[in-house]
């Protein structure tokens, strides 16, 4: 599902995107203006010329006075030297305008991308992020902005055109003008014909993207499987698909521009047929009727490919629909007004009666209470699936509970300020995403400003200080993307790193010590104990001697609580789920 892809048909939406991007304009507004202005003269000096015509037939070939004549094709070359200077001038002022908005959008998009919920990252592909953050901003600015200057070039240019025409002869005008008018009306079927195919488009070529993402992120998979040939299929699959449905936008689309032509060669035929007519009865002078035909070739030319061009337009406002969508979209995890931020934990955590779904209807939380108060360390066992990681990441808000609520200190988190709930949680993943970079930038994410004593406490205390003082580099050796360069157990240990230095009174350890040989872990373990004094600790493990010593064993199964007790509580109810646990792990 792509979130936000919306295709209504919106009279107002080219007023509704251009007041949205003129917030990005208006720091250039000075030059933006200067690029459209420049583009005016441009398209007015095809006029200029077609005017000259008749002057020129008029009396250099009927009359035959070469003197009055000598200066216009001095003033041809003069013309049009200046128009070039113009269209470049106004090509680099649209490409720095575009480009800076693009950069400004790109800016917003990012800034958004991180405050996004979970839910988002769970319901978007890397490939649709793609090509919504990056390809649609650069389609809406650049794009757009070409456009907008061709669309004013040629607005210009006609309108000026138009001006040579009833200049020369108001009755061929309105015959002119009146086939104009039908040569533009397909165009406002564009947007119905393009709306529902461009929304599939994207969604295709999102499908694309994330084909590369997936091979590059998975390509040990990809080998040890032997996938080319099956991802190969599924990515030509992918391909057809945007192949077909860019056919089939030509399709709907390509026929404007040779129906337009069409009925302005209806109009030219009309022109010439009235022309001789008025030529005939003295009406016209033959200048004059260069001069008319010539504007009128000049009028039909923009006009031919103004179906393309206005193609393109509605595409890129398309996309500027897109990426506004985003950018206006808003969080549903956000600050209430009367948050207020979280100093201290006094008491404890609670849940109470907390249900929570991630689909509708399907809950996988039921019903959970528990109570924790500050410095116990709970530790959660249950089958895998049963909810366990789901519990903790209700805590720093990954999400919000469907029903119920969670405490700190008897005040609902959703009450408190995000940041400063989640500056008191230090959590450490199974699988933990490291950044690329060095050790030590990986490891001070903690806290920025740590000072020597703490990064090197922090290193102690996750077992990596035989690791980093055994590298050529020690703690600034680059780590790779995702710290591919590292093994398992030594990322897992950079992650602990990072979440000891954070320092906050609560820990939440999804499967963190998993990936550690049992001397390691037995080592973590201690530093775990040490640190945990006046903490607060999740400890959720499948290895039962690592839960051994925890305050309170909570066994979640299928989404329920089925025990809460010690290890010693637990192991003492001969049918407990927790004994029964626990023997199969140490008979
Ligand atoms: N982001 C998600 N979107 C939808 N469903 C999810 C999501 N994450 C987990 N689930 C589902 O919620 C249920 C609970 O998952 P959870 O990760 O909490 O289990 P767990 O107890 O941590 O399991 P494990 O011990 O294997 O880590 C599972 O059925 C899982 O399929
Ligand atoms: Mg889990």
């Amino acid at each position: 599902m792509i979130v936000g892809i919306k295709n209504k048909i919106d009279n107002f939406y080219i007023v509704k995107n251009y007041r949205n991007i003129y917030h990005y304009v208006k720091p250039y507004k000075i030059r933006a203006l200067l690029a459209v202005f420049i583009t005016l003269p441009v398209g007015m000096m095809d006029a200029i010329i077609a005017m000259a015509l008749k002057p020129y037939m008029d009396v250099v070939m009927i009359e035959k006075n070469l003197a009055a004549s000598s200066y216009i094709p001095l003033l041809i070359v003069l013309f049009s030297l200046l128009q070039s200077g113009f269209n470049y001038s106004s090509t680099y002022l649209n490409a720095w305008v575009g480009a800076k908005i693009s950069s400004g959008l790109k800016y917003d998009l990012f800034k958004r991308l991180m405050r996004y919920e979970a839910r988002f990252f769970d319901r978007n592909t890397s490939g649709n992020i793609q090509m919504r953050f990056n390809s649609d901003v650069d389609s809406a600015c650049t794009g757009f902005l070409n456009n907008m200057k061709l669309f004013t070039t040629r607005f210009f240019s006609s309108l000026s055109l138009i001006t040579v025409l009833l200049m020369n002869s108001w009755k061929l005008a309105i015959v002119a003008l009146i086939v104009l008018v039908g040569a533009l009306y397909p165009l406002t079927t564009i947007r119905k014909r393009i709306g529902n195919i461009m929304a599939r488009t994207v969604f295709s070529g999102a499908a694309v993207m994330t084909h590369y993402t997936e091979a590059f992120n998975g390509n040990r998979v990809v080998m040890s499987y032997n996938l080319h040939d099956r991802l190969l299929r599924k990515f030509l699959k992918a391909l057809n698909e945007v192949f077909t449905l860019s056919m089939k936008m030509v399709q709907r689309t390509g026929i404007l521009s040779p129906l337009m032509h069409f009925i302005i060669s209806l109009g030219i035929a009309a022109i010439i047929w009235l022309g001789s007519y008025l030529i005939v009865h003295s009406d016209l002078s033959p200048g004059g009727f260069v001069s008319f035909i010539t504007a009128l070739l000049l009028l039909y030319q923009p006009v031919k490919s103004i179906g393309n061009d206005y193609n393109a337009m509605q595409i890129s406002l398309m996309a500027m629909e897109r990426v506004f969508d985003l950018i206006k979209a808003s969080p549903s995890i956000t600050d209430r007004p009367s948050a207020q931020p979280l100093e201290r934990i006094c008491s404890g955590i609670s849940y109470k009666n907390v249900w929570f779904e991630y689909e509708k209807d399907k809950p996988v939380l039921q019903d959970i209470n528990l109570q924790v108060k500050v410095g116990e360390t709970v530790a959660l066992v249950g089958n895998s699936g049963g909810g366990k990681s789901t519990l903790v990441s209700l805590l720093p808000r990954f999400y919000d509970v469907t029903s119920g609520h969670v405490f700190i200190d008897n005040v609902d988190i959703r009450d408190i300020t995000i940041d400063s709930l989640r500056d008191k949680i230090a959590v450490v993943f199974q699988d933990n995403f490291l950044f690329s970079g060095t050790i030590r930038e990986n490891i001070l994410m903690g806290k920025e400003n740590a000072s020597p004593d703490e990064l090197n406490c922090a290193l102690r205390s996750s077992c990596l200080e035989e690791f980093v003082t055994s590298l050529e580099l020690g703690l600034d050796t680059e780590i790779g993307e995702r710290g591919v360069l590292l093994s398992g157990g030594q990322k897992q240990r950079v992650a602990i790193a990072r979440a000891f230095l954070k320092n906050a009174p609560i820990v939440i350890l999804d499967e963190a010590t998993s990936a550690l040989d049992n001397k390691s872990e037995a080592v973590v373990q201690e530093a775990i104990e040490n640190l945990m004094k006046d903490r607060t600790v999740f400890v959720i493990a499948h290895r039962l001697s690592t839960v051994r010593n925890a305050d309170k064993i909570v066994v979640i199964n299928h989404g329920e609580i089925k025990e809460i007790g010690t290890h010693e509580e637990l192991i003492a109810q001969k049918d407990s789920e927790y004994a029964s646990l626990y023997y199969t792990q140490f008979d």
